[in-house]
């Protein structure tokens, strides 16, 4: 039976410490600030907002909240984040997505200032993560990073199999996994052979958004099996991942559940991007 990931436990650990690098930067006379934008009232995109403002609260961050109409014109959104950029006590800019219809969502995380990209979508933070120089990473792919190196899973010279190529978590996924000296394969929805390189990999991180893809038949014995997705199931509203997590978790060596897995990881990177960003903002 596979040992179970406390992604809870990693990223109540992780926000204690950026609490305490938070304290000490205070210390010092240096505040810590995260603008969040929201557009509209997106019931999801208004409980990931409240998330993290508490974890912001919880760190010793301050949150500055802009809650826009829905009318809100993508002229009076891109002046806004012009503002923020331009001033030097907001640290990260966060502009939670999806943005209305109406707003070029591309447009939107272009205009962030890339110093101040918490989120890491502007693409002057992709091509930072593909060279190799320092910017802001995705925060699910880095906190699943965390994830291993927390739960002693060594990446180096191990097959990595990311099942996803999306922008936000695929494709830094596999940067992030090479970076730490991983041998990385990306399979997607035309990937022929998906079974076979799979059940190759000793680490398969599955972001695929489709509930319970990846059963145990695609895993090898003993591999570190980390699911990104995370879907309401018909059965009592019960959450599940991508992963079938009955027949993987007799396969896997080490397994991450849903819900408590990934998920709690996203908003603890998060806090920690806001951290690094008012670090080097003040030259450190
Ligand atoms: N919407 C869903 N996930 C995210 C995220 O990580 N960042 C932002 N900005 N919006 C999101």
């Amino acid at each position: 039976m596979a040992e179970i990931i406390d992604g809870k436990k990693i990223s109540t650990d992780i926000k204690n410490e950026i609490k305490e690098k938070v304290r000490k930067l205070n210390e010092e006379g240096i505040e810590v600030s995260l603008a969040v934008i929201l557009v509209g009232s997106d019931p999801a995109s208004t409980v990931y907002v409240n998330n993290k403002k508490k974890a912001c609260e919880f760190t010793g961050i301050k949150s500055l909240s802009y809650e826009l109409p829905e009318e809100t014109t993508e002229e009076e959104l891109l002046s806004l984040i012009e503002k923020l950029n331009n001033d030097k006590a907001v640290n990260g800019i966060l502009v939670q997505l999806p943005l209305p219809g109406h707003i070029n969502e591309d447009k939107v995380i272009r205009s962030i200032n890339p110093d101040k990209d918490v989120d890491g979508f502007h693409p002057e933070s992709v091509g930072r993560l593909s060279i190799g120089a320092r910017g802001f990473v995705s925060c699910t792919p880095a906190g699943i990073i965390e994830l291993l190196k927390r739960s002693d899973v060594e990446i180096e010279g191990k097959n990595c199999v990311v099942i996803g190529r999306s922008n936000i978590v695929g494709k830094p996924m596999a940067m992030l996994l090479l970076r730490e000296n991983g041998t990385v394969t990306i399979c997607h929805s035309r990937t022929k052979n998906l079974k076979e390189i799979a059940s190759a990999a000793d680490i398969l991180v599955v972001a695929v958004g489709k509930p319970r893809i990846i059963d145990g038949s695609y895993i090898k014995e003993g591999a570190a099996v980390i699911d990104v997705g995370i879907h309401r199931t018909g059965e009592g509203n019960k959450l599940c991942g991508d992963v079938d997590y009955a027949s993987a978790s007799e396969v896997a060596g080490k397994i991450t559940p849903v819900p408590g897995g990934v998920g709690p990881m996203t908003i603890a990177m998060l806090m920690n991007n806001c951290y690094e960003a008012a670090v080097m903002q003040n030259g450190r």
